[in-house]
């Protein structure tokens, strides 16, 4: 049965290795593309597309990205005061509903799919969202706006997908595709992080979900699966196995990793480039280094 997905997981309790030094102190999830937060961009998509409870999976170490969402009464008064009336907008229109957001805890890194088991009380019978803030995409429908809408025919399970190059495939849950419908495909099975040359398909999942209920009652069974970590993939793919419908959504826009070093530099110039107030300044910089670059060479 089909019904509206009103709630989102957002898991943020790994540990950020690839960002390490930076990491030991400040969430990965806190780090800035251009003048935002990683979270900020994660939070907007989850509005655009409907949702009104907010459910972080934090660990220790995070208090950086709970104090983010707080209001800031006297940040807002001094810019009131200083006339500074966009600054303020731009202030204001990050403010979340008091009661909106819940914290919960996950006390050991063991995995993406034990990340959202933890908020599992937080839950009733529902389908709910799972966004991972370090996926950032760019897109001019925000890409879980467009899994709404499609979920909205179809029901099921939905995963957000991309293809990769052959040699990426051991890097993401690859699916196996039963029928290819176009901008979705259905899915006959799922396999996290397969050996290079042994992915049933380049289509691979990229973190953007919504799961029907009985995902969650998977997690509940699962033992550990690929590395060691209790795998999302492994919960989605059962529901395969219990005869209902796994979804990919090829969604429209550009996917930035985050969590990685040169993701994140891409999404930088990228989101850089599409701000009007940076445009010229920043191509005039990146055309200088690149002529600089070649002559060089
Ligand atoms: P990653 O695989 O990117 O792991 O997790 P990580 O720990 O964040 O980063 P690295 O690999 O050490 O650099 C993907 C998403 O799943 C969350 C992460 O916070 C990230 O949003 N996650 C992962 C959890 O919440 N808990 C976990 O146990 C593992």
């Amino acid at each position: 049965m089909k019904k509206r997905v009103t709630k989102a997981i957002f898991p943020v309790a790994g540990l950020g290795t690839r960002f390490l030094p930076a990491t030991k102190s400040v969430p990965k999830e806190i780090m800035t593309l251009v003048d935002r937060p990683l979270i900020q961009y994660a939070i907007d998509e989850a509005r655009a597309a409907g949702i009104k409870e907010f459910i972080f999976v934090t660990s220790r170490g995070k208090s950086a990205l709970e104090d983010y969402f707080d209001h800031s009464p006297e940040l807002e008064n001094q810019l009131r005061k200083k006339g500074k009336t966009e600054l303020l907008e731009t202030l204001k229109s990050t403010n979340m509903d008091s009661g909106a957001i819940a914290y919960i805890r996950q006390h050991k890194p063991l995995g993406l799919g034990h990340a959202v088991w933890c908020a599992r009380r937080l839950l009733a019978n529902e389908p709910f969202a799972v966004i991972l803030p370090d996926d950032v995409i760019a897109a001019e429908t925000p890409c879980l706006q467009q899994m709404v809408e499609a979920y909205a025919e179809l029901g099921g399970n939905m995963v957000a997908a991309m293809e990769v190059p052959d040699n990426r495939t051991n890097a993401y849950g690859m699916l196996d595709v039963k029928e290819d419908m176009g901008s979705v495909v259905s899915v006959k099975g799922m396999v996290e992080k397969p050996k290079i040359g042994e992915a049933p398909s380049n289509l691979a999942v990229i973190g953007r979900y919504i799961l029907s209920p009985q995902v969650m009652s998977n997690l509940n069974k699962l033992k550990s699966g690929a590395g060691g970590e209790i795998q999302l993939t492994d919960a989605i793919a059962q529901e395969i196995e219990n005869s209902e419908n796994v979804y990919g959504f090829r969604f429209r826009g550009q996917r930035f990793d985050c969590g990685s070093k040169a993701g994140f530099l891409q999404a930088t110039v990228a989101f850089a480039m599409a701000r009007e107030d940076l445009r010229d300044e920043f191509t005039d910089f990146l055309t200088d280094m690149l002529s600089v670059r070649n002559a060089a060479q």
